[in-house]
């Protein structure tokens, strides 16, 4: 499939989208999620891939060799928002999926999310991960460059600046953490993981998890996925690591790219670095929610 051109962001209730997230809007914001669905959510670049590999192979690794060596996990993870036919739209994925429970990603601001997800009788798991606003940028930034459904991301200080602006798809990383960060205050089923937990210790963010879902796999069972899961399996992996997509340009950048805290060292002048820290103060304001930039 040829790539069409780069998408143009516009005001979207008040947060820059891009078409192929809101086209399907009706179908998204009439989905009805069941009860024992699982939502993954993140910020874009935050870990979402690492996050539904992890819960993909909790569930359902003793499915078969099949499963693993021939169905990419964007197709064992729908897309909740993401629409560009003739490629099945993430709702039409999610509603045929054959497997329960249903494992979904979205990257919608919490006030998007289908009103479903919410509804009392319907108290699905939601797992959120965050990643510290200036790795998370990076990533962003190189994940722009290869992907030509993305916005042209401009140059490194241009696209960091949107970014500070909160100029990007799926609008503003600041409003984004914030807004589910308050969210799980009062949803008691949310899940709030930090990409850098996972970096520093999988194996004991996987614990979590399985205490959060209620599962209780072997000792080697963990072992295993946890070995699965390291970012040179996934990356090796061709159902991980998007090979399968032509439309990303992986010579440009691999979408496994680094899997590093702390890669925005090589990217920050220590002007953009104090311009960045400054603007920070002003939004992150709750105490209570602290990210880790190196660890
Ligand atoms: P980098 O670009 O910094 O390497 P998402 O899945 O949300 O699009 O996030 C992609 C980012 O997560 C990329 O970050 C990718 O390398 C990283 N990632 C994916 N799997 C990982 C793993 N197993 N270990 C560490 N990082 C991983």
């Amino acid at each position: 499939m040829a790539a069409p051109p780069r998408p143009e962001l516009f005001d979207f209730h008040g947060v820059p989208m891009i078409n192929i997230f809101t086209d399907d809007w009706d179908n998204i914001q009439n989905f009805k999620a069941r009860p024992d669905d699982i939502l993954i959510a993140t910020y874009p670049k935050a870990g979402t891939t690492w996050v539904s590999y992890i819960l993909d192979l909790l569930y359902f690794s003793d499915m078969g060799p099949d499963r693993q060596t021939s169905i990419p996990i964007h197709e064992r993870v729908p897309f909740l928002e993401f629409c560009l036919p003739p490629i099945p739209s993430g709702t039409d994925l999610a509603e045929q999926l054959p497997t329960t429970p249903r494992l979904i990603k979205t990257h919608l601001p919490v006030q998007f999310v289908p009103k479903s997800f919410w509804e009392q009788d319907c108290r699905v798991k939601i797992i959120y991960v965050a990643r510290n606003a200036k790795d998370n940028a990076v990533s962003y930034f190189h994940f722009d460059r290869m992907n030509s459904l993305q916005p042209e991301p401009g140059d490194w200080s241009t696209f960091l600046q949107g970014f500070m602006e909160g100029n990007r798809a799926f609008g503003s990383w600041y409003d984004h953490v914030n807004g589910w960060w308050e969210k799980k205050q009062t949803y008691s089923n949310l899940l709030y993981m930090f990409y850098e937990d996972l970096i520093e210790d999988s194996g004991r963010e996987i614990d979590r998890l399985c205490s959060f879902l209620g599962l209780s796999p072997s000792a080697e069972e963990k072992e295993r996925i946890r070995a699965s899961v390291t970012f040179d399996s996934m990356k090796q992996n061709k159902m991980t690591n998007y090979s399968t997509i032509p439309l990303l340009n992986q010579t440009v950048s691999p979408f496994m790219r680094k899997g590093k805290v702390g890669d925005w060292k090589n990217h920050f002048t220590v002007a953009q670095n104090e311009q960045f820290d400054e603007d920070y103060k002003q939004k992150m304001k709750n105490p209570d929610l602290k990210f880790r930039y190196e660890i």
